[in-house]
This record gives structure tokens, C-alpha cells and sequence, in this order.
């Protein structure tokens, strides 16, 4: 898959006010700064699509982009979906309120939006099973939404810590999964997993 063209569309803060749901959507879901922005940058080589920033936090509304692609480069057939950037979970800096209020604008989101295919649940690949990204992803299995995770960061620790901080957050998913959902391995400097990600999306476009 080519992508030819990724812009901006709409930020909402809530799922009644996103775009109309008439194309395929993936969203980026995960902990604050663990590069959900950098790697829809990655994935469209645009550096300037998605607000990226060193402290957590930046993104805060449903930020929608319209993305068109080919099949391959230079191809007339094209097809049209979404790319959604969703504001981090786990942010230590704001209060109990704002926190509900993520989490109930985040469930809505996610349970409700009807043409949500794929929920690309990212996760720091530098860091063994956080509490948190376990709960999301158990959470996300008892709503019963399909998604991916993706470990991020991959080029900033050797392959051996990454490997066995992935292993180890899969082992802790067994121990309420009997099939494990697919993972992919990101860096969004070295563009690691590019072509993982826009295969996966491309063959749920055509499903
Ligand atoms: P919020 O919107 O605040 O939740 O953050 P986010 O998940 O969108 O993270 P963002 O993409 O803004 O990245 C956070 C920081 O991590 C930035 O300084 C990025 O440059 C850096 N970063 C993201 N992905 C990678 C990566 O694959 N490798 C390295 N080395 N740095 C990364
Ligand atoms: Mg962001």
C-alpha cells in the first residue's frame, strides 16, 4: 500500500462530534508520550501531521486524518479511511476529574464509533508490563474490540531488553488470553514496522 495523501481533518471532543463514519478507521491508543503522534508522522512520512512533544499530554482531543492510498505507488485505484491520534491515558499530572472524563470520552469513543476496524494499542517497549497498559488491554478485550499492539521506541534500548520486556508483557497477557492478539515491533526513527502496520490496515480495508 501507497499512501499518496494524509491531511488534518477535524479535532473533536467527543465521538457524536468525529467526522462522518463512512470510511474504515484505525486509531492509536496508549500512555501518554509513548509516541502515538510519531508513529502516524511514521506511518504517512509527514513529520508535521500529528503535535508531537517531549512532555506528555499534547494530545487531548480526538484528532481525525483523512489518508488516501493506492495499492502501490504511481496506481490510479485508491481508497479513503481514517487515522485517529486519541490523547495518552496515565498522564500523573492531572487531576481525578479530568481523568473520568478522558476515560468516559475514550469509552464512548470506542464503543460506539461504528466504522472503528483496528485500535493499535501502543506500548513502551523500554519498560517491563506496566499495570495500566495491561488493565487497557483487558479492558479492550471485555468490550470486545479488535486490536493490535504495537511496542514502541524499539531503536532506544539494545533488542535483548526489547525482546524481553515484550515477551514478558505477552506471558502476563496469558494469564487471562487464550489467543493472543498480533504485535508489531515500532521505531518511528528508524521507520521499524512501517510496512507491518500498512499491511494490516490494507488488508482490513479490502475485507
Ligand atoms: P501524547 O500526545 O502526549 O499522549 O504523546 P504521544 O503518545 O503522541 O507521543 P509523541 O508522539 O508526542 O512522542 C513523545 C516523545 O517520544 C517525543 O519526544 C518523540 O520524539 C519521542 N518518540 C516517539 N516515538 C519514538 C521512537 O520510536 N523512537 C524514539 N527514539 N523517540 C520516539
Ligand atoms: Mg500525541
Amino acid at each position: 500500500m501507497h499512501i499518496s495523501k494524509a491531511v488534518y481533518l477535524i479535532s473533536s471532543p467527543e465521538v457524536d462530534k468525529c467526522p462522518k463514519a463512512d470510511r474504515p478507521e484505525y486509531a492509536f491508543i496508549g500512555r501518554s508520550n509513548v509516541g502515538k503522534s510519531s508513529l502516524i508522522n511514521m506511518l504517512c512520512k509527514n513529520q508535521k501531521l500529528a503535535k508531537t512533544s517531549g512532555s506528555p499530554g499534547k494530545t487531548q482531543l480526538i484528532n481525525h486524518f483523512e489518508i488516501t492510498s493506492t495499492s502501490k505507488e504511481g496506481m490510479k485505484d485508491f481508497s479513503q479511511w481514517y487515522l485517529v491520534d486519541l490523547p495518552g491515558y496515565g498522564f500523573a499530572k492531572v487531576s481525578l476529574n479530568q481523568r473520568r472524563q478522558w476515560e468516559k470520552m475514550i469509552e464512548n469513543y470506542l464503543r460506539k464509533r461504528e466504522n472503528l476496524v483496528m485500535v493499535f494499542v501502543l506500548i513502551d517497549s523500554r519498560h517491563e508490563p506496566q499495570e495500566l497498559d495491561l488493565e487497557f488491554v483487558n479492558q479492550l478485550g471485555e468490550w470486545e474490540i479488535p486490536f493490535t499492539m504495537v511496542f514502541t521506541k524499539s531503536d532506544k534500548e539494545n533488542q535483548r531488553t526489547v525482546a524481553k520486556n515484550i515477551r514478558s508483557f505477552l506471558d502476563a497477557m496469558r494469564e487471562t488470553w487464550q489467543f493472543l492478539p498480533a504485535h508489531v515491533v515500532t521505531s518511528a526513527i528508524k521507520q521499524t514496522g512501517r510496512d507491518k502496520i500498512l499491511n494490516i490496515i490494507s488488508e482490513l480495508n479490502q475485507q
